[in-house]
This record gives C-alpha cells, structure tokens and sequence, in this order.
C-alpha cells in the first residue's frame, strides 16, 4: 500500500559545517548549537549532525547539547561502531542515521552496503530500537540495498542523492534525468514495502524541487549548501527559502 499523495515533507538541517567554521579556529564560535536555535526558529522540522569518528566538525559535546538545548527532533548520524553506540545511549535522540565512514573522506560518498553486511547492521538497528532511536539507514538508490534496509527491521532509509548532485553540478541533462529516474524509482519501491523514505547529500536551491516533488520522500536533510548560502543571506533566510521551495512543489507548485 502507498501512502503517497498527501503527506506533507520535512526539512532536516544538517548543523555540521558550523562546526567546521569553528573548529578552523578551534574555540566556540561560531556555535552549532546557536544555529540549531536559529534554524528551529526558521521552520526546520529536525537537526542533523554527523558525529564523524575523526570529530572533524561535530564533537560529542555538541551532541549532547543539541539534545538538551534544542526543542526540535535530533538525528544522530554516525558509523555503527560500539562507540558511537554508547555516546546514542548516552545522548538519546530521537533518530540515528548509519552511514558508511571513511577517514580519507571529504563528505560521505556513498551509501551503505547493507546487502553485503545483513549480520552486522541487522543486530545494530536492533541495539537502537532497544535504547528508543528510530534507525535510519543511509542507502544509495538501488532496489537491492532497499530489500536489505527492510530485512534489517529498520522503520526508516535515506536515499543519497549524491550522484543527481554530480549529474546536476556538471549540468549533464540525460545524466540528470537518469540519476532523479533511480531516486524516483528508490522511493517508490521503499514505500510499497513500507519504509519511511528520506532523501539527502548534495541538495541545493536548484536541484531540491524535483526530489521534493517525490511524494514518498517525507523528510530532507541538507547541511553543506545552506550553511554556505548563509554566507550570502543569513542561515534562517536560507532555510526559509529551501522550506518554501519544498512545499511550493509538493502543494502543486512547478518547477
Ligand atoms: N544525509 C546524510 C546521511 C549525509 O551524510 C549528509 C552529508 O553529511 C547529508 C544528508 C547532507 O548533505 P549535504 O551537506 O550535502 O547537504
């Protein structure tokens, strides 16, 4: 059964590169947990921040004072690694995204293998549902990693749009078009087996429209280009305006 058609979308700000600002000069500013305040009050529906193994933005105090300071939902992505295990038990918040990690990394490049890793991530999904986190898994849009995502009792996935981003930034129409073709037919696959469907990586005011018209996806997340737009309009008008373009295009708005 889809439950397509109706449901309204969220927009889920992704506070980590106000930590990369700050951490350029180590010292507290600017703080990640005053732009959580900031964004709540400029209608994000939920925090994101990415607790990277090499704390290269997000520090674990940040977590803990997201979840104490901030009214909105948090999502706690991470690697699914005993620490970052004990740090959600610690933290508890109300989502946790597993992504694949790699120091090397700029960004997260890809989705997780969960075909290739059932016994592992199946007992890990677990762990979190007992301590009260709502799993999400992060998954490339490939029908095959959906099937697995579902097999490991995960209520949620997230597609990476990663490779639409790539197609968009070299302004490759066919490759665009293939690249939305797979998120379109990601989405519409997770939810006739009844996952919850996000979406994220990459999103841009000018690429957002045709995947927030997807009417499956019910949540975005997005970091990099709002904090960076924020350089140019200030962070809540940024967020203001990615929320508008949302809702335009799925309340009938074309794009
Ligand atoms: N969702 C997930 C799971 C991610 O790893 C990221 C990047 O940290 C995002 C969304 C947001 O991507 P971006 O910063 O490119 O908007």
């Amino acid at each position: 059964m889809s439950s397509a058609g109706t449901k309204p979308i969220r927009l889920g700000v992704n506070i980590d590169h106000v930590a990369t600002i700050r951490n350029a000069r180590g010292g507290h500013h600017p703080d990640p947990v005053r732009a959580a305040q900031l964004v709540a009050t400029a209608g994000a529906d939920s925090i994101t921040a990415h607790l990277r193994e090499d704390r290269r933005h997000i520090i674990d105090d940040d977590m803990r004072r997201l979840k104490e300071e901030i009214d909105l939902p948090l999502n706690f992505e991470m690697a699914a690694t005993a620490e970052m295990l004990q740090l959600v038990s610690e933290v508890q918040p109300h989502a946790c995204c597993l992504v694949p990690e790699n120091r090397n990394e700029r960004t997260t490049e890809g989705g997780l293998d969960v075909a290739g890793q059932h016994n592992f991530i199946a007992p890990f999904v677990r762990e979190l549902s007992d301590i009260g986190a709502r799993a999400s898994l992060f998954v490339d849009p490939e029908k095959r990693q959906i099937e697995a995502a579902k097999l490991t009792g995960a209520p949620v996935i997230e597609i990476h749009t990663g490779a639409y981003y790539e197609a968009a930034t070299a302004t490759e129409p066919a490759r665009i078009a293939a690249e939305f073709e797979k998120i379109k037919a990601a989405a519409e696959f997770a939810d006739s087996i009844g996952l919850e469907v996000h979406a994220g990586h990459g999103l841009t005011f000018h690429n957002v429209q045709p995947v927030a018209a997807i009417p499956q996806i019910a949540e975005l997340n997005i970091g990099h280009f709002l904090v960076g737009e924020s350089v140019f309009m200030g962070l809540a008008e940024a967020v203001k305006e990615m929320k508008r373009l949302m809702q335009d295009v799925r309340t009938g708005g074309h794009y």
